[in-house]
């Protein structure tokens, strides 16, 4: 059965203190609203519906810019989650199957526990999604009868009896998609907030004479992002997670808690990660690197046996095969470095192809850009760039070909040429010793007239 996904997002977060709408604060380097996605992406939904509000246009750009196909329902007013849902009925009036809800704002849904969700759905016309709550403060609770959930209650609402339950709401909710809307038509706002409440179509199913449950996930899982503090402990929690996973899949890391990942770094067993790397998003390390303390990551590409670092910055499009070096203090964005390449010291490498086996000598820089337009610089394999060259772009140096150290190349480089270009040297004997004298002379000159005032 194919199942739709809505996923809400509307909520200003008055608690995050923030010009920008809640669900598109970060953790691990992508908005909250995309690791939603992305949990609900695992159900491979026919259909994606965001209800945005508080920031429509930027939200919509959001999560069309991590799927595209994503359809945007509009809730200008919060009038509540019924009604939320109820927003984006029209963007489904096509859709067949069932309708799962998730918030923008809650992102650790693990993709095993929607799938339990799906299977306790065939036994069962609503399915919600609880959690067995340390502090269940303010959370809607679920009131079960044996493996029946009877109904939703919210905090507001509830009595002391309904107050002492700690199985709460996660907010997460299955349904036939022709159940759903059937069942929100016939909710209202007779309650303590004054809002249409999603969780209310479980009362009005049972009292219909469908069947509901409840499936239990860890607290942690649900954990929504309501402030800053929130935030800083999703990120927290992330980390923890994925620092665990990449430990468990055979990578080193020295240091743990000082190395930190984007949502989706890929890092092969075997690697080692020294203390304080960054990851940002859409990195892939293969097996068996060294990653090198306080180096900086994003979008590279890094193959088996390289090293990077330390203290060394990838930027998008930087591709390095098997067994490259790149050291201290170098740069390298959108280039390829060919097998066994060397950048090892104070190097900026950008909009490049370095070929194999070459080395490039300290203080190397390919000047890519000239105020304007970004050129391309291309090096062959096994040729060797004398320290301190300035590679002015566009331009090309060849197969097994050197600079001279300081050389401003500024013109192609055939293979196997030596290219100098820097000023030739002239020796002034005994110049520097005159040069001296007369300097040492005036300081004197100068410490005399002053001690005479
Ligand atoms: C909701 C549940 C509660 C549950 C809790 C879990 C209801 C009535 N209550 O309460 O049972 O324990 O979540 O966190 O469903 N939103 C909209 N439009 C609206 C209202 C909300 O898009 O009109 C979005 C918010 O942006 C947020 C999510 O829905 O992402 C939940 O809304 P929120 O107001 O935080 O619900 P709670 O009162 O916390
Ligand atoms: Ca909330």
């Amino acid at each position: 059965m194919s199942t739709n996904l809505i996923i809400l997002a509307a909520g200003k977060g008055t608690r995050m203190n923030s010009d920008s709408p809640k669900v598109l604060h970060k953790v691990a380097g992508a908005p909250l609203l995309v690791h939603a996605m992305r949990a609900g992406a695992s159900l491979e939904p026919a259909q994606t519906v965001v209800v945005a509000g508080h920031g429509a246009e930027a939200v919509s750009a959001a999560a069309r810019a991590y799927d595209e196909t994503a359809t945007i329902a509009l809730q200008t007013e919060q009038k509540g989650t019924g009604h939320a849902v109820l927003c984006a009925r029209e963007a489904l009036a096509k859709a067949s199957g069932d309708v799962l809800v998730l918030y923008g704002d809650t992102p650790f849904i693990r993709p095993e526990t929607l799938r339990a969700m799906t299977e306790a759905r065939k036994e069962n016309d609503v399915v919600v999604l609880g959690f067995e709550a340390a502090d269940p403060a303010r959370y809607g609770r679920l009131v079960m009868a044996g493996s029946q959930l009877e109904r939703i209650v919210e905090f507001k609402d509830a009595t002391d009896e309904e107050r002492a339950i700690t199985f709460c709401n996660s907010g997460v909710i299955l349904c036939s998609a022709d159940n759903i809307f059937a069942l929100l038509s016939q909710i209202t706002n007779t309650n303590a907030s004054g809002e249409y409440y999603l969780t209310d179509i479980i009362g009005i199913a049972r009292d219909a004479g469908l069947k509901a449950t409840a499936v239990a996930c860890d607290e942690r899982e649900t954990l929504g992002v309501n402030s800053r503090l929130d935030l800083a402990a999703a990120e927290a929690a992330f980390q923890a997670r994925a620092r665990h996973e990449a430990l468990e899949s055979g990578v080193t890391l020295t240091a743990p808690d000082t190395v930190f990942f984007a949502y989706d770094t890929y890092v092969g067993p075997d690697t080692i990660i020294e203390p304080h790397v960054v990851f940002g998003p859409n990195v892939t390390i293969e097996n068996g690197a060294h990653i090198r303390a306080f180096s900086h990551l994003e979008g590279a590409h890094v193959s088996r046996g390289a090293t990077v670092g330390p203290y060394a910055r990838l930027r998008p499009g930087a591709e390095l095969s098997e067994n490259v070096h790149v050291g201290n203090f170098v740069e390298i964005k959108n280039a390829t470095l060919a097998e066994g390449a060397k950048v090892n010291h104070l190097s900026y490498i950008g909009d490049a192809a370095v070929g194999a086996e070459t080395n490039i000598g300290a203080g190397t820089i390919t000047c890519n850009y000239d105020g304007v337009f970004k050129h391309h610089t291309e090096i062959g394999a096994r040729a060797f760039i004398g320290s301190n060259t300035m590679l002015v772009a566009p331009v090309s140096v060849g197969d097994e070909a050197m600079t001279a150290t300081g050389a401003v190349v500024t013109k192609d480089v055939p293979e196997g040429a030596m290219a100098i270009a820097r000023a030739p040297q002239d020796n002034k004997i005994n110049l520097a010793r005159k040069l001296f004298a007369k300097l040492r002379a005036r300081k004197a000159r100068q410490q005399t007239e002053s001690k005479g005032l």
